[in-house]
């Protein structure tokens, strides 16, 4: 695909001037401009960039009755010489369309996602801030836009790409509770897809959650509750001892980029790693004989977030200051290769030229 594929409207001032970089709640600026496609009569037309602003849209689209939406979340980085890249964007790309699959959504193709984010990131430039912990998070989704209300598949849909500059997802340490009652996901369920419908789904359980002084949930398998699983935007590590441990992905379990990359960094440290299942009750145990040392998020959005205490049944425990953390390790290396300042010897970042 050529840029000349793509349909350009340009703004006519750029709101750039106006940011307060330093200030900006996660999500809630965008760029001057976003990039939408549309399917309809069979297939995908061609991709317009415009500028940011609101759509039109009949409430009766399919999208606000039947939930067919999903998403992706990647991010754009910003390295010394002011060049751009992108980290492992086709893992996203490839999630993106499976996550469309299980939710009978066209496959978009490779060139209008790829070549339409890499157009849009071009004008976009300016927006990318430097410096460690700053990036612009890119959001591509789609949904259904068929006037209707009848529940079958779509047969029109919006693809988009919005990008919003942002720092880091949760400042701080991580307060988390088990899940005892509550599921994310089930067998055979959406829980491997980035569907829209998976998070507001949790926002309920969340928010019992901070009620009591606590950020996010970790979720469990939905039929025992004792298998730890994930956290609302991020996969989970446990540190017992010196072994890193985090649960194999299913069909419950999004396949997160950050935690294959963080299960590769570990052994590029040396740090033992085992991907296995784990219970409530080992990590009860490690807890109580002091070999549970670290737990950590990782995620896109939130990097990697130190847990810092959990609780369970009612009971809070909380989790000791370790030295030379994995989770500080961990974060340092994986940053530093989005970042551009050390060499990607693992292939993962793309230049946006
Ligand atoms: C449910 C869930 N788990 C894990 C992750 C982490 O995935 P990634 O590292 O690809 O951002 C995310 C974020 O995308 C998520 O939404």
């Amino acid at each position: 695909m050529q840029d000349s594929d793509i349909e350009i409207r340009k703004a006519d001032t750029s709101k750039i001037d106006g940011i307060d970089f330093e200030n900006i709640p996660f999500g809630s600026v965008h760029t001057d401009h976003m990039l939408s496609c549309d399917y309809k009569d069979g297939k995908w037309q061609k991709p317009v960039i415009e500028p940011y602003g609101p759509l039109t849209i009949s409430p009766a689209a399919r999208v606000f009755h039947y939930g067919q939406a999903i998403f992706e979340g990647m991010k754009a980085y910003k390295d010394t010489n002011d060049d751009v890249w992108l980290f492992r964007p086709e893992e996203n790309f490839e999630r993106f369309n499976k996550s469309s699959v299980r939710l009978a959504i066209p496959e978009i193709p490779k060139d209008i996602f790829m070549n339409g984010l890499l157009t849009l990131l071009r004008m976009e430039k300016d927006w990318v801030q430097k410096g460690i912990g700053n990036s612009l998070y890119i959001r591509p989704f789609v949904f259904a836009t068929q006037v209707g209300v009848s529940a079958a598949p779509s047969e029109e849909y919006k693809f988009m790409i919005l990008l919003t500059p942002v720092r880091a997802y949760y400042t701080g340490d991580v307060k988390v509770v088990i899940a005892e009652h509550y599921s994310r996901a089930a067998n055979g369920g959406v829980g491997a897809a980035k569907a829209a419908g998976n998070y507001g789904a949790q926002f309920y359980p969340t928010n019992l959650a901070r009620q009591k002084g606590f950020q996010q949930v970790i979720w469990t398998d939905d039929s025992t509750h004792q298998f730890l699983e994930e956290a609302g935007t991020m996969n989970v590590f446990f540190r017992i001892n010196d072994t890193l441990i985090t649960a194999p992905t299913s069909e419950r379990i999004l396949d997160g980029i950050t935690r294959k990359s963080i299960i590769e960094l570990a052994k590029d440290q040396d740090i033992p790693v085992e991907v296995r299942k784990i219970t409530v009750d080992e990590l009860l145990e490690a807890q109580q004989n002091k070999s549970l040392k670290e737990i950590f998020g990782a995620g896109t959005a939130a990097v990697i977030s130190t847990v810092s205490a959990f609780s369970y049944k009612e009971q809070n425990y909380d989790l000791p200051t370790v030295e030379n953390a994995y989770a500080a390790r961990l974060k340092k290396q994986l940053l530093n290769i989005q970042h551009n300042e050390i060499e990607d010897k693992f292939s993962w970042t793309l230049k946006v030229d």
